[in-house]
């Protein structure tokens, strides 16, 4: 079928990421209502606050009506397959919006569905996340080819897309994770492949983040990952981005977390709610940038 799905930020084109960005900053107004008398399925496995809060404004403001539904409402592969969920819900709406633990769950459903299916999150990447984190980006420190991006701890989801963004926007990616966490040799170079101005890892914080206009960190326990708690907590240990880590990147560069944070864990609070910080407007961005892409999706043009 051919029909445009958001599983991955390289879904779009850097071009396509451009025209989202200039759709999410577009007054409400000039989107038109695009969604008007249609509908947008939510299904959430994992808790939210600001994907589920984000997605259903920034779908009202098109003029559409969202629709949230528990993961064990719908019981993906127990209470009937994924692919019926998904030809079912298609029939009803205009777009599909999962939050998955698998992957795989979002290719499948992508498979059967004839509207976009939209990625909330995964074990492998959260490419809404990093279309705010560039949308916070830009606002900030203009134009991002040749800046350089610092992400400190582990190579997630989280990581994975804004990273790829990050290439997309011909920037320096500078990666500082603990050994065992970061990106391999191949996805190295994966990032370095799609338009990255530079791609460098360290094993350690201080050194990532030098010369970095943007600090960037999340959870050092993933959604899922909680029986690993206890060894991340050693094996994360000098990766917490502290006031001494900051003066190691420009004397200008923004703090940045997708939240929700854990303070005292993976930055500490004098950080994170600073004066370099920027979380509040990146959480914020989360609903322009939703706007955008679904404004995109349904064929809008400025
Ligand atoms: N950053 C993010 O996705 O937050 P939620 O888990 O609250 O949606
Ligand atoms: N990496 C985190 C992001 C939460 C928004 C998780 O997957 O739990």
């Amino acid at each position: 079928m051919n029909v445009r799905h958001f599983l991955d930020i390289t879904d779009l084109s850097a071009r396509e990421i451009n025209n989202v960005m200039n759709l999410s900053i577009a007054e409400i107004s000039r989107l038109g209502q695009p969604l008007a008398g249609k509908g947008v399925a939510m299904i959430f496995e994992k808790p939210s606050n600001r994907t589920r809060q984000s997605m259903e404004m920034a779908v009202v403001q098109l003029g559409g009506h969202p629709i949230f539904t528990r993961g064990e409402e719908v019981g993906f592969d127990e209470r009937e397959t994924v692919e019926d969920v998904t030809r079912i819900m298609a029939g009803y709406h205009h777009v599909i919006a999962a939050r998955v633990f698998n992957h795989s769950v979002l290719q499948r459903m992508s498979a059967v569905s004839s509207v976009p299916i939209v990625n909330l999150l995964s074990d492998h990447s959260h490419p809404l996340q990093a279309l705010a984190d560039v949308l916070t980006m830009r606002q900030e420190l203009g134009h991002l080819a040749q800046k350089s991006v610092a992400w400190v701890g582990d190579y997630n989801n989280v990581a994975r897309s804004l990273v790829e963004a990050c290439a997309l926007e011909g920037m320096h990616i500078r990666l500082g994770c603990p050994k065992g966490y970061g990106a391999s040799d191949d996805e190295l170079n994966r990032i370095a492949s799609l338009g990255a101005a530079s791609v460098a890892q360290h094993s350690s914080a201080k050194i990532a983040v030098t010369g970095a206009h943007a600090v960037h960190t999340d959870a050092f326990v993933s959604m899922g990952q909680e029986a690993q708690t206890a060894k991340r907590m050693i094996d994360f240990a000098d990766f917490r981005v502290d006031a001494s880590v900051m003066e190691c990147a420009e004397k200008s560069a923004i703090f940045m977390h997708c939240l929700p944070a854990h303070r005292g864990v993976e930055v500490t609070a004098e950080v994170i709610d600073g004066s370099q910080s920027r979380v509040v407007t990146q959480a914020h961005n989360r609903m322009h940038a939703a706007r955008g892409l679904l404004a995109y999706l349904m064929g809008v043009t400025l």
